[in-house]
């Protein structure tokens, strides 16, 4: 079965990707490499001895958008990744985020419903939940309004499927609420690889680790936590992979209970940024500044 990956040279596509040809199937990428680099196919191919079909296409441009699917009318599934994910870029660029998360997912939701398979994976966050009120965080915890124009596209892009959903009763997709995806594939062939100054803690430890970072800098002392520092819910990037293959094949087997569901990925337990810095120390032996 071919299954397009949209942002699948990306951080979690990339793991994702693999973890589908893990599973025998056929994987089409779709990305724009703003975020990534064309080396991340070389990295998939060493890892599962199968060179993904890729095609560099800004999902912004509906023409190209399009003519893809016009070629590829065989697919049986979509991830949909591709989209920008920086919490405080977002702050100062809204309408650029506006633009390339919500805009493209109206071209892939138009595109989809021309297919005779419309399974739809969504990537959406935690952020979602704002500061919950009781932990655990569970699918029905209520979903608090966006703090940021980013938190806002996957609130947005949730409520657009769903009614999507209501008037296509052919569409079957699933939103996956994410916690804080780390880690990398064991082989290290493919890991976390952002263009420019990284968004997330793990990649600003490694940075640090091989002296492309001068210091790390943690921010607050006096959350409270048992150290003082941010706690989040830290998920393992092939665990998370994993379970996107899990969502799909849930849809290609009719498994879902509706046509639009939502799960969230996370472990349940917490790190604070001390114990995620801890822990990279022991493992590895190296001392960060
Ligand atoms: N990493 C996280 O902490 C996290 C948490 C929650 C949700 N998410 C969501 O998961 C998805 C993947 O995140 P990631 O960490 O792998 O990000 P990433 O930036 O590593 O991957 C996204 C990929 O999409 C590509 N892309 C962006 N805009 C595109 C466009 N218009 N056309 C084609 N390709 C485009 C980028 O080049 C990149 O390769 C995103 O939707 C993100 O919002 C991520």
């Amino acid at each position: 079965m071919k299954i397009l990956v949209t942002g699948g040279l990306g951080f979690i596509g990339s793991h994702t990707v693999v973890e589908l040809q893990n599973e025998g199937f056929e994987v089409v990428i779709i990305d724009n490499l703003s975020n990534s680099t064309v080396e991340v196919i070389d990295g998939i191919t060493a890892i599962s001895n199968i060179k993904p079909h890729f095609e560099k296409l800004d999902l912004k441009v509906k023409e190209d958008v399009k003519s893809f699917f016009n070629k590829h009318k065989d697919i049986t599934g979509v991830i949909h990744f591709a989209a920008s994910k920086a919490v405080g870029e977002s702050v100062n660029e809204p309408l650029m985020y506006y633009e390339n998360n919500i805009t493209t997912l109206v071209y892939m939701l138009q595109e989809l419903s021309g297919l005779n398979k419309q399974n739809f994976i969504f990537s959406s966050s935690c952020t979602v939940y704002g500061q919950a009120d009781e932990l655990p965080i569970t699918e029905n915890a209520p979903v608090k309004p966006a703090e940021s124009p980013y938190g806002n596209t996957k609130q947005i892009g949730e409520e657009i499927i769903r009614d999507t959903c209501k008037v296509n009763d052919k569409l079957n997709s699933i939103a996956l609420r994410y916690f804080n995806p780390i880690g990398a594939h064991p082989s290290a062939e493919i890991g976390e690889l952002p263009i420019g100054v990284p968004q997330n803690l793990v990649p600003f430890i490694t940075q640090t680790a091989i002296g492309m970072r001068e210091q790390l800098s943690v921010f607050g002392g006096d959350y409270p936590t048992p150290d003082g520092t941010c706690v989040r819910d830290y998920i393992h990037v092939v665990d998370l992979a994993k379970a996107h293959v899990v969502a799909l094949q849930r849809l290609l087997e009719g498994r879902n209970i509706s046509n639009c569901e939502v799960f969230n990925l996370g472990t349940g337990t917490g790190s604070s940024v001390l114990q995620a810095i801890q822990s990279f120390e022991k493992v590895s032996g190296e001392k960060l500044n």
